[in-house]
């Protein structure tokens, strides 16, 4: 008991004691604290895909298995990436309804929260295409003209000129891009949804998606809109042309009629 006493009134005794006292509030604090960011991030991502893989149970399993193996009905999801569910769902395509040479544009059913977590779900399958950040589709400095280039290169065969869509083979169709979220028309290059093939970022760099879009939205925006009257279709030259032969040369075909009946006349008389 003396000795305790005596070590107690050791003039050290006082800097043990709070160095012990920090150590213990520093433990504490490290044990109880709030995690730091990065690991917030990852709770958020790894509930993000809890919730999503619930909803995929019972919403896409059916048709696309239940690890996203694919099935009869559905195909494979492994790998698809962020951004082709974000598309198909976020375009009320998915969830399908019925079987048929192409799955049809429907009202959404899933809110934007959920179709996130739909997306980070699928993406924990297997890497893919992300789903795109707001600068990776701004039209901020894009330039049309180059995107009117590059779309009529690349997409005019089945969208049309102007994006206004058309049939293709065996029942299936490319549809009218007119108003289209700049984010879908982004997702729909990188992933390449039924028989469109995919951009991705490797061939046709974000700039040049960016023009893209910023054509689309041009010629689309209502100053666009034919000032001049009907708009024939926006084909261009195809059916200018056409308009053309029907309208000019019938006209011409018929003065020649005219005068050949006048002539006819003035050779009787
Ligand atoms: C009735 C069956 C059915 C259901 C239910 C369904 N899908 Fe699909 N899904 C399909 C079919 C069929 C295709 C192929 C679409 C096509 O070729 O037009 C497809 C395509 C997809 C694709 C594109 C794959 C690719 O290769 O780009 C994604 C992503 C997708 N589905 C996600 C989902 C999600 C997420 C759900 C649930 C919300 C869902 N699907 C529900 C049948 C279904
Ligand atoms: C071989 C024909 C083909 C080409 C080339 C093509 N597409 Fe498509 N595109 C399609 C088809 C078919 C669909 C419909 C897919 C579906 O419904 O699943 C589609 C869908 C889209 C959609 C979705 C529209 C919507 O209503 O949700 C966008 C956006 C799109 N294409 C943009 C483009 C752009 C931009 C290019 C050029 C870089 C391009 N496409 C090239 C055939 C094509």
């Amino acid at each position: 008991m003396k000795k305790l006493s005596a070590r107690r009134r050791h003039p050290l005794a006082a800097v043990v004691v709070l160095l012990l006292a920090l150590a213990a509030t520093g433990g504490l604090y490290a044990a109880f604290a709030p995690a730091s960011k990065a690991q917030a991030d990852d709770t958020a991502q790894s509930l993000a895909i809890e919730e999503g893989k619930k909803l995929y149970s019972v919403g896409c399993a059916s048709c696309h298995g239940t690890g996203g193996q694919g099935t009869t009905d559905g195909p494979q999801l492994v790998g698809v990436g962020s951004a082709a569910v974000d598309f198909q769902v976020g375009t009320g395509r998915m969830p399908a309804q019925q079987p048929g040479a192409q799955v049809p544009k429907k009202k959404v059913i899933y809110s934007q929260a959920e179709i996130d977590q739909l997306a980070a779900y699928v993406a924990s399958l297997g890497a893919g295409p992300v789903v795109p950040t707001k600068s990776d589709v701004s039209p901020e400095g894009a330039d049309v003209a180059k995107g009117g280039d590059l779309f009529r290169t690349n997409c005019a065969q089945c969208h049309n000129f102007t994006g206004k869509g058309g049939a293709l083979t065996n029942g299936k169709y490319a549809p009218d891009l007119n108003g289209v979220d700049p984010k879908h028309i982004y997702e729909a290059m990188l992933t390449g949804p039924q028989s469109m093939p995919s951009f991705p970022d490797s061939t046709m760099p974000n700039k040049q998606k960016r023009d893209i879009i910023a054509y689309i939205k041009t010629v689309n925006s209502s100053e666009a809109q034919t000032p001049g009257g009907l708009s024939l279709g926006g084909l261009g030259p195809v059916s200018e042309g056409l308009f053309g032969w029907i309208f000019g040369l019938g006209g011409l075909i018929a003065v020649a009629i005219w005068v050949a009946a006048h002539t006819a006349k003035a050779k009787k008389s």
